[in-house]
C-alpha cells in the first residue's frame, strides 16, 4: 500500500549524514560555487548515486540558511537548514560537546545539557522528515553516523515501507561509560529503527547489543534481534534488527594514482629539500582533535630530542594539524596546549637552519597530502581513542615503493586490519619514545616486510568493498528467503 508521506518522493537510494558531500567554494568575484567535499565515504558513494538514482540529504555547514535541493555533478542534494542556535546546540553543544567526548572514552569531559538534548531531537527530526519527503516507495536509505542517532527510529514511523541502514563512524562506547547519558534509552530506541546497524569493530557492535540489552532488555542472538514499535501488542509490525562490523577503509585507487604522478613524487622530493634533506622525517595528520593524541606524541618527541636521541637538522616532525570545530570549549583548550608544547620546543632546540617541529594549522589539497606521506619516512598515529583512522591507512596505500614505516596507536580501528604497524599505547610515554625510535632504526628489509603485509590487507579492502558489503547485507536482510 501506497505510505501517505511518499507523494512526491522519488530517490531508491538515499544518503543521510550531518554534512552534504560538497563544500561551498567562494570565487574572486564574491560568486559561491560547490566542490565535492574530500575523502573515501564521498568518492566510494558517487557511482552508487549515479546509477541507483540517488539523493543525499545534509546540512551546508552554514547557518541560518535556506537552499532548496539542488543538483551538483552526481549528486541529487537535498540540505536541511540549520539556524545559528542549532549550530550551537545541536552541533557545537550535543554532537560535539555531549555525544563525541562520551563516545571517546571520556578523554575530554562530557557536557550534559538538556537544551542541547532537545536541540538534537528537534534537528534529527527535521532530518527524518527530510529523507520521507525524498526516498521513493520501497527504496533504501543509509544514516551516517552519531549526530543522527535519533533518525533511524523517526523515519520508520514516518515511513515504514523503507529500509534503513545505519552506519557508526565513530567507537561505540561500553555500557560504563554510556551509562551516564541521561539519555541513554531515547538513543538506543532512536539507533533501533534501523534494519542494520555497522560499526568499525567487533568491540563495538557488542557494547552496543550490551546496552541495548540492559536498558531496553532486548537480547540479540548471533547479531540479530526483533524489535517491536513501542506499546505494540504483537509481533506484525515488529521487524529484524541486525548488528555487525564493517571496518571503513580509503579510495586505495585514487591515492595510488595521485601517488604516481611524477609531479606528486617531485613535490615529495621538494618537501624533503626544503626541511634540509633531513635523515629522518616523521609525520603526524590529524585534525586538531584531542582524541589524537597529538600531546602525547609531542612531549614524546620532545624528551626524544632532550635525551639527545633525535638531533634537530637530521630528525624533523611535521605536524599538520587541520582546524576543526574551532568554537567548542576543548577545542580552544587544546589547540592553547599544542600550540604552547610546539613553541616551547622550538623556542629551545630550533637552529637558524633548522627547525625541530614543522607545525602546520591548515588543511591541505589531497595532492599536498599524498606528497608529504611520500616525503616521510615514519609516520605517527597516536590516537587515544578513534574510531579508525583513515591517515594510516592512506599511509600505507601512497607508499607504493614499500618504503616506510607505520606507529600506529592500539586504540585505533585500523589497529585490527593493521597488523603489522608498530602497535603502542600512547599514554605509555616510555613506550612510545622507544617505538619511535624502533621505527627509525628499523632494518630496512624487516620495515618493507611489514609494509608489504600491510598494503596487501589496504589494498584488497578498499572503501568500494566496505559500502558493497553493507549494502549487500542490508539488501539480504529484506530479501525473502526462496529455499
Ligand atoms: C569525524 C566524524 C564525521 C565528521 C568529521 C569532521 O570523522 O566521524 O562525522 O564529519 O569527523 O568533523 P566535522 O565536525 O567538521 O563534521
Amino acid at each position: 500500500s501506497e505510505s501517505p508521506n511518499s507523494e512526491g518522493a522519488q530517490y531508491d537510494f538515499v544518503v543521510v549524514s550531518n554534512r552534504l558531500p560538497v563544500d561551498r567554494v567562494v570565487d574572486d568575484t564574491g560568486d559561491s560555487t560547490w566542490r565535492r567535499s574530500p575523502g573515501g565515504l564521498v568518492s566510494a558513494l558517487a557511482p552508487v548515486m549515479a546509477t541507483n538514482d540517488g539523493a543525499w540529504v545534509g546540512w551546508s555547514g552554514g547557518a541560518d540558511e535556506s537552499l532548496d535541493p539542488f543538483d551538483h555533478d552526481v549528486f541529487h542534494l537535498v540540505p536541511v537548514r540549520l539556524s545559528a542556535d542549532e549550530v550551537g546546540q545541536f552541533y557545537e553543544g550535543f554532537s560535539n560537546a555531549t555525544l563525541w567526548p562520551l563516545y571517546h572514552d571520556v578523554i575530554a569531559p562530557p557536557e550534559f545539557h538538556r537544551t542541547w538534548w532537545n536541540a538534537y531531537k528537534k534537528v534529527n527530526r527535521r532530518f527524518a522528515e527530510a529523507t520521507a519527503a525524498t526516498a521513493a516507495q520501497g527504496a533504501t536509505v543509509w544514516i551516517q553516523d552519531y549526530q543522527l542517532q535519533l533518525v533511524p527510529r523517526m523515519l520508520r514511523e514516518l515511513r515504514p515501507d523503507l529500509t534503513i541502514g545505519f552506519f557508526d563512524h565513530i567507537p561505540f562506547p561500553p555500557l560504563e561509560i554510556f551509562a551516564q547519558l541521561p539519555w541513554r534509552r531515547a538513543v538506543l530506541e532512536g539507533l533501533t529503527g534501523a534494519d542494520l546497524i555497522g560499526f568499525q569493530r567487533p568491540g563495538d557492535a557488542q557494547n552496543f547489543m550490551r546496552c541495548v540489552r540492559r536498558y531496553l532488555g532486548v537480547t540479540f542472538r548471533h547479531g540479530q534481534a526483533r524489535i517491536s514499535p513501542e506499546g505494540a501488542e504483537n509481533d506484525d509490525d515488529a521487524w529484524t534488527l541486525k548488528v555487525a562490523s564493517y571496518p571503513i577503509s580509503i579510495d586505495v585507487a585514487a591515492i595510488r594514482e595521485m601517488a604516481a604522478k611524477p609531479e606528486t613524487q617531485e613535490r615529495a622530493q621538494e618537501i624533503r629539500r626544503e626541511l634540509g634533506d633531513p635523515t629522518t622525517v616523521f609525520l603526524g595528520v590529524d585534525r586538531l582533535d584531542y582524541t589524537k593524541g597529538i600531546r602525547h606524541r609531542i612531549k614524546a618527541y620532545g624528551e626524544l630530542l632532550e635525551d639527545g636521541a633525535l638531533t634537530v637538522g637530521e630528525d624533523v616532525l611535521i605536524q599538520v594539524a587541520s582546524p576543526s570545530r574551532e568554537r567548542v570549549e576543548s577545542y580552544k583548550l587544546l589547540r592553547e596546549q599544542v600550540e604552547g608544547m610546539v613553541g616551547r620546543l622550538n623556542g629551545q632546540y630550533d637552529t637558524m637552519e633548522h627547525t625541530a617541529i614543522r607545525y602546520l594549522h591548515h588543511g591541505y589539497p589531497f595532492q599536498e597530502m599524498v606528497a608529504l606521506y611520500l616525503a616521510t619516512d615514519v609516520m605517527l598515529v597516536t590516537s587515544l581513542r578513534d574510531g579508525m583512522n583513515l591517515v594510516a591507512k592512506e599511509y600505507v596505500a601512497a607508499k607504493s615503493d614499500g618504503s616506510g614505516r607505520l606507529v600506529l596507536s592500539e586504540f585505533t580501528g585500523a589497529a585490527e586490519q593493521l597488523k603489522q604497524a608498530i602497535l603502542v599505547n600512547p599514554h605509555d610515554i616510555d613506550e612510545l619514545k622507544e617505538l619511535i625510535l624502533l621505527a627509525k632504526d628499523m632494518p630496512a628489509d624487516q620495515a618493507r616486510r611489514r609494509m608489504r603485509a600491510m598494503r596487501r590487507q589496504v589494498l584488497t579492502h578498499d572503501v568500494n568493498h566496505w559500502q558493497d558489503k553493507f549494502l549487500q547485507d542490508l539488501t539480504d536482510l529484506k530479501t525473502p528467503e526462496t529455499s
